[in-house]
């Protein structure tokens, strides 16, 4: 274990659920059950954290509601990954002065990533007075407490220290979907890619013991969940600072020898720490989908080495190819940065040669947004906007002609998914490398695998039908 991160006692977890009974009473004494509104921003972490956060809310009476209209508490559990994403939870959170005037006694949280950045912080306490109490991740288990200081002293309070991380198991969880669940394996970020606001914001990179994951999926497994992904900022270091002597892999591998009929993702892999190891025992379980999200961030080495990525143009090709050797039906998605500070055209123009040789099945794409405090947010950034756009338009469109053709070619094929959900008419599937399919069907399939023939496909999604009809 590093030796800076804290294992959060099993005294002090029971602690916060005490400040739950405390509020729970509060509130049934009053003969209210009051409600609560999370919404959350940013990437699966945060998905993740907020049914951490629903599920402390529950615990504390709390019913869950879809809106923050009329609830008493609100949490705003927001992602500072670009300034696009701050800015729009600066312009929810300031439409909230009006929601909270037709119900005084709301009160309203910030959390999350950008509740870690010390400007942030300022800026809520000198501009947002509606805001009752902002936590950063570290504090997040903290939670009941805080919300319990706001109920009884009324005073706006933070819990923003800086930490280097922390570990807690036994927190109260309500999740959104226990068909497919999201299991956090590891938290945080050693990597400082230059861009990256990441690790200032969720500290150290830091693993959970193996056998605390093993015994969350088993129950997750147990209870019917379908779909198991695996969470971290770079799962391929998971264990490093564990004295088990375990690697990713080896999770992967226990999690996979769970008895049952479900299906194991995973997010994010680093190039610099994913490698042969990790891809023979994806080819080797039936369990573990034969998808990899692997972002490259660009195409050219020396964007990457500015970058800090640890790895070049080369070394991801040839990951990419052992990848693709082993496993043949693999769906590769990646993220990419564009109008990285000093990206030439040529170093773009490598970009897209990248693009055209791995053939994504699908790219999240991304124009630099310089984030206050990192390394490249200082580096000279001649292009101009309007260039960076151009470049983001032509990006697009590259991948978007190789997503529709890559998804033309499942047409005729039928495939084993996993029926998740309706949408509208049509029930909504996913195949075992993710990619979304619509069809006609009885809704009393969600929840089960069946194999699907696909009969068409746009950029984005595919249509299929019931190979075997009900
Ligand atoms: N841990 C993951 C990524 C998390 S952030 C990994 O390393 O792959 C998700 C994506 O946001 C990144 O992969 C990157 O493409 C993008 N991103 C991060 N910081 C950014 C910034 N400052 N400007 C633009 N895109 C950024
Ligand atoms: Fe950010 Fe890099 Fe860490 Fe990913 S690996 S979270 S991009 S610093
Ligand atoms: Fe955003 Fe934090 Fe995730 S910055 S992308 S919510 S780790």
């Amino acid at each position: 274990m590093n030796s800076k991160t804290s294992i959060i006692s099993k005294e002090a977890t029971e602690r916060q659920l005490s400040f739950c009974d405390k509020i729970n009473a509060f509130w049934v004494g009053q003969c209210i059950t009051p409600k609560a509104y999370v919404e959350t921003y940013g990437c699966q972490q945060n998905e993740a954290d907020s049914e951490r956060i629903r599920g402390m809310l529950a615990q504390c009476g709390y019913a869950m509601t879809d809106n923050a209209e009329g609830a008493d508490v609100v949490v705003m559990n927001t992602c500072a990954i670009r300034e696009h994403a701050e800015q729009r939870v600066f312009g929810n959170l300031g439409a909230l002065t009006h929601v909270k005037r037709r119900h005084p006694r709301q009160k309203i949280f910030l959390c999350g990533c950008m509740a870690g950045q010390e400007h942030v912080v300022e800026r809520i306490k000198k501009s947002y007075p509606h805001v009752d109490g902002v936590f950063s991740t570290h504090h997040l288990w903290q939670f009941p407490e805080l919300l319990d200081r706001v109920l009884s002293v009324g005073k706006r309070t933070y819990f923003v220290e800086d930490e280097a991380g922390s570990i807690v198991e036994g927190l109260p969880q309500l999740r959104d979907n226990t068909l497919k669940a999201w299991v956090s394996i590891m938290y945080g970020c050693n990597n400082f890619c230059t861009y990256c606001i990441v690790p200032y914001v969720r500290g150290r990179e830091r693993s959970r013991k193996s056998a605390d994951i093993l015994e969350e999926c088993r129950k997750l497994i147990e209870n019917g969940t379908k779909e198991i992904t695996l969470l971290g900022q770079n799962v391929n270091s998971y264990g490093k600072d564990l004295e088990e002597g375990i690697d990713f892999s080896d999770l992967l591998r226990m999690i996979a020898e769970i008895p049952g009929d479900f299906l194991i993702r995973f997010m994010t892999s680093h190039p610099r720490d994913a490698g042969k190891k990790l891809f023979d025992t994806m080819a080797a379980s039936d369990k573990i989908a034969k998808q990899l999200h692997l972002p490259f961030q660009s195409g050219s080495s020396r964007v990457l080495k500015a970058m800090n990525r640890h790895y070049d143009r080369e070394k991801y090709l040839e990951l990419v190819d052992y990848a693709k050797s082993v496993m043949p039906g693999l769906v590769l998605t990646s993220d990419v940065i564009v109008g990285f500070p000093g990206e030439t055209e040529e170093e773009f123009e490598e970009t897209i040669s990248l693009i055209e040789k791995v053939r994504y099945d699908a790219l999240f794409t991304f124009i630099f947004s310089p984030r206050a405090g990192t390394p490249a947010a200082k580096m000279e950034d001649p292009t101009p906007k309007e260039e960076k756009n151009r470049r983001f338009d032509r990006l697009c469109a590259v991948q978007n002609a190789i997503s529709e053709q890559i998804h033309e070619d499942y047409i005729g094929k039928t495939m084993r998914c996993l029926i998740d959900g309706t949408d509208k008419e049509l029930l909504t599937a996913r195949t075992e490398g993710g990619r979304l399919v619509r069809l006609a069907g009885n809704p009393n399939l969600v929840g089960n695998f069946a194999d699907i023939t696909i009969t068409g496909s746009t950029t984005w999604s595919l249509t299929g039908e019931l190979a075997i009809k009900e």
